[in-house]
């Protein structure tokens, strides 16, 4: 059965100071399809929501049609009027309100009405959130849900604002995969009741899971709407990054003494008995599947987590690290996993960004800070991360969510770790630029470095790691050399107990 055209954009530009954003777009969503939009960083998609949201105004010439009707002006009242409802990353939620509030609060605002409903809030939300099937109280504060359920608050206010076209900006970039395949559900459910789905997403097998149309930018040009059946992982990215991708093997070239001994690490409920050695030069990959507490181990680490038991050795001697302050004293450097909402000052420049942890190594004996040397050391990682565009000038939240994401990297490149923690260091990075990463994290080894990788992509551990951990429900289920280990036999030890540990 043809479905109808919910929303028809053409000839959509927008022209940034610094960059044309978008040039000429056209955009088709029919009701009730879901609908994959993707690109590399840079490539336009988020400028294009915030487009629809009546956040940006387009360059002249924008024509919008919403069900037939010709739409001269989008502003986020209108958009959400003609039923358009966007799911940014952060979720724009209130923490302090209650989910009530946050799902209801829009429509009783908009009523004009002077006096709010308290009671009538509460019905509304608590309709949208049975509708998703699912058990959230809608009178507890938001802040204290789990990022996943605070998503869940996001998409049943959409739902209580009538939306027919939902727009998620990186919905499962924080989510657990349990988590992913609830939200899957759920929007199978919003397709069957005739609601718009467009889903963007670095994760491709995520997007073959539930789109069933894909549309790609590339440079902010668009380049096709395709059906999915017609689609596979190769395809898509040819025509995303205009070439084919693989990854290329790196291994270590000089890896030498052991910096980092740790022994029966153990913290109840997070990991148990983790002993492992990390040598300099070397790149240790620490995969498995998501909450398997790899991510728990490195916060130790760092002074994040406090263990109950165990010793950490740093370059021989045995150290107790109480925070991330301390961690970093000792050398070390973590680039945690949610980077882009963590991390960057978004209202100052790259630049400042960058050099914001080394302030106080670029200051000279007067006291004052020595912007010489602190351009230079900000344009090095600039030009290492390779961020788009090179504008250290150019305020952080003025980059798209992938160089943002860079960003973040690169400023914690600038403290010249000697031991570097980084967790899914190719998250929110486009297909094409994954490689670009992954030779900078190899030359920064080869240099002397030693590395922790968190990964889940498997692609990813079996490309860069000299030797792989994998754990499996809090304990190190399995170890790899990395240069001869096989995606099956990692796989296994991430989903099958090990008959030792049983
Ligand atoms: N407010 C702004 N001011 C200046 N430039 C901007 C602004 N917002 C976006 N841009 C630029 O527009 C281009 C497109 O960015 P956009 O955020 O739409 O990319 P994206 O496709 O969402 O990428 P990603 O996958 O990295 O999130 C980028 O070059 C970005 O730096
Ligand atoms: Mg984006």
């Amino acid at each position: 059965m043809e479905k109808n055209t919910f929303l028809h954009v053409r000839h959509i530009s927008k022209t940034f100071p610094s960059v044309k954003a978008l040039d000429n777009i056209e955009f088709v969503v029919k009701a009730g399809e879901v609908h994959a939009l993707i690109g590399e960083n840079g490539a336009g998609k988020s400028t294009l929501i915030k487009i629809l949201a009546g956040v940006y105004e387009p360059d002249l010439g924008a024509e919008i049609e919403i069900e037939g009707s010709r739409i001269e002006k989008l502003n986020p009242i209108t958009s959400v009027r003609h039923g358009i409802s966007i799911i940014f990353q952060d979720f724009s939620l209130f923490p302090n309100l209650t989910v009530a509030e946050n799902i209801a609060m829009g429509g009783a605002l908009e009523s004009g009405s002077a006096v709010v409903k308290w009671n009538q809030m509460r019905e509304v939300a608590k309709k949208a959130v049975s509708k998703l099937g699912v058990d959230i109280s809608v009178d507890v504060r938001l802040g204290t849900l789990s990022i996943a359920k605070q998503q869940l608050v996001a998409i049943a206010r959409s739902l209580a604002s009538q939306a027919k076209l939902i727009i998620m900006d990186e919905p499962t970039s924080a989510l657990s995969k349990g988590e992913v395949e609830l939200l899957f559900k759920i929007i199978r459910g919003l397709q069957a009741d005739g609601i718009a789905v467009v889903f963007v997403s670095h994760k491709l097998e995520e997007l073959f899971e539930v789109c069933e149309t894909f549309t790609v930018l590339r440079d902010g040009k668009y380049i096709g709407t395709y059906p999915a059946a017609e689609m596979d992982n190769t395809k898509l990215i040819s025509l995303m990054v205009g070439r084919n991708v693989e990854f290329e093997r790196l291994s270590g070239k000089n890896i030498g003494e052991t910096i980092l001994e740790v022994k029966n690490l153990t913290k109840a409920g997070n990991f148990k008995d983790i002993s492992f050695e990390l040598h300099k030069g070397e790149i240790l990959g620490i995969t498995g599947l998501v909450g398997a507490g790899r991510t728990e181990v490195v916060q130790a680490l760092f002074g994040l987590n406090k263990p109950d038991s165990g010793e950490i050795i740093l370059n021989g001697a045995k150290v107790n690290i109480n925070s991330p302050e301390e961690a970093v004293k000792l050398g070390l450097a973590f680039v945690p996993e949610s980077r882009q909402t963590e991390g960057l000052v978004l209202r100052q420049s790259m630049r400042d960004n960058i050099v914001l942890p080394i302030l106080s190594t670029l200051t000279k004996r007067s006291g004052l800070i020595d912007h010489g040397a602190l351009g230079d050391e900000a344009d090095k990682w600039i030009k290492e991360i390779n961020v788009v565009p090179a504008v250290p000038d150019m305020l952080a939240g003025q980059f798209s969510g992938g160089n943002q994401q860079r960003i973040v990297i690169g400023k914690w490149l600038a403290t010249h770790p000697k031991l570097l923690i980084i967790d899914e260091p190719t998250n929110g990075i486009d297909v094409g630029a994954k490689s670009e990463i992954h030779r900078l994290l190899r030359s920064l080894a080869d240099q002397g470095m030693g590395i922790i990788m968190i990964s889940s992509e498997l692609p990813e551990v079996l490309a860069l790691s000299d030797r792989i951990l994998v754990m499996r429900r809090g304990r190190i289920n399995g170890e790899f050399e990395g240069a001869t280990a096989d995606s099956e036999s990692v796989m296994n030890k991430a989903f099958l107990a090990d008959n030792k540990v049983g």
